[in-house]
């Protein structure tokens, strides 16, 4: 494995409400505070895979507004290839208003801007780098059309998968999907796309194996404080999250998941791996902020050893 990780997804900019709770309508309610940040959730994972030292391509697309060049030159600062990122006339950016209450709880709407236009052809042309890389990184937030070619394309190279499917869509095809490698719904997304109950572990290992059924190799439920289930067709594995103060949770799952992708394409070993990113998405819920609180390796090292 080259070790390198490519996403094919979403950037957005993340407009942050910290709120005591929400106004009612027709109400103007004063907010304690507001910080503006760089999300969406494939640049989330690009960055916290680059942040731990990995070498990341982003092909995703910007609108032509004042977020475009900025969101360019976050991904430059982490290093990341931005050749395949590329500018819409016309459109917006894409833009994510949140709103997280005292407990760290989140809010969020997501205006799709130019992600929406992330179209196969944009893979087309992206292919001979996608080649040379070891993972491809997927969501929700481009078309299924953009997702279904781009499965398509790692099985037919070899490339391994993960598909991450959030936000939660009731359109996801399992059969166009069943050649992905690792498949990580959270337990509402589950219950959604099996029409499954989610209420107890074995719940949620029943609707998880009617997945490995149709096909895909792994799946990786994860369910907030309770961890996260590790599902292949001969093994089930409960991966413990850590108690941490929750200060603000937004992207936390594409802090598991980036650097999922991180340890696993350099140590090849999934349960270690999921173990691990874990603790990862634990660091990130106790910062405010979406990118800007994914550690680097020596501030997560700061936060293992605070844990004991
Ligand atoms: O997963 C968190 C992300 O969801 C935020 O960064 C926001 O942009 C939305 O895409
Ligand atoms: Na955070």
């Amino acid at each position: 494995m080259s070790g390198k990780i490519a996403v094919i997804g979403s950037n957005m900019v993340d407009l942050i409400t910290y709120m005591d709770r929400m106004p009612e309508a027709g109400e103007t309610l004063e907010a304690p505070n507001f910080q503006i940040g760089h999300g969406g959730k494939g640049a989330n994972q690009a960055i916290a895979a680059a942040r731990l030292g990995a070498k990341v391509v982003m092909v995703t697309k910007v609108g032509d507004d004042l977020f475009a060049d900025n969101t360019i030159k976050n991904f430059e600062n982490h290093g990341i290839d931005t050749r395949f990122v590329k500018k819409v006339a016309g459109k917006s950016s894409g833009v994510a208003p949140i709103f997280v209450d005292p407990t760290g709880e989140n809010r969020i709407l997501i205006i799709k801007g130019a992600n929406a236009d992330l179209c196969p052809q944009d893979i087309d042309e992206a292919a001979e780098e996608l080649k040379t890389c070891s993972l491809i990184l997927l969501q929700l937030e481009v078309s299924l059309e953009t997702i279904y070619y781009a499965i398509e394309f790692g099985a037919k190279h070899g490339i391994k998968t993960i598909l991450n499917p959030a936000p939660a869509d009731p359109r996801l095809d399992i059969e166009r999907i069943r050649k992905v490698t690792f498949f990580t719904p959270n337990e509402s997304e589950l219950a959604l796309l099996t029409g499954l109950p989610v209420e107890t572990q074995e719940d949620v290992e029943k609707a998880a194996r009617t997945l490995i059924q149709k096909g895909i190799e792994t799946v990786v439920v994860t369910m907030g404080s309770r961890g996260a289930l590790l599902i292949t067709a001969e093994t089930s594995e409960l991966i413990p999250s850590s108690k941490v103060k929750a200060v603000d949770t937004t992207g936390a799952g594409d802090a598991f998941i980036g650097s999922f992708a991180r340890f696993y394409s350099t140590s090849n070993d999934v349960s270690a791996s999921l173990k691990t990113a874990a603790l990862y998405a634990a660091d990130s819920i106790t910062k405010r902020g979406t990118q800007t609180s994914y550690a680097t390796p020596a501030e997560f090292e700061e936060f293992r050893k605070s844990l004991g």
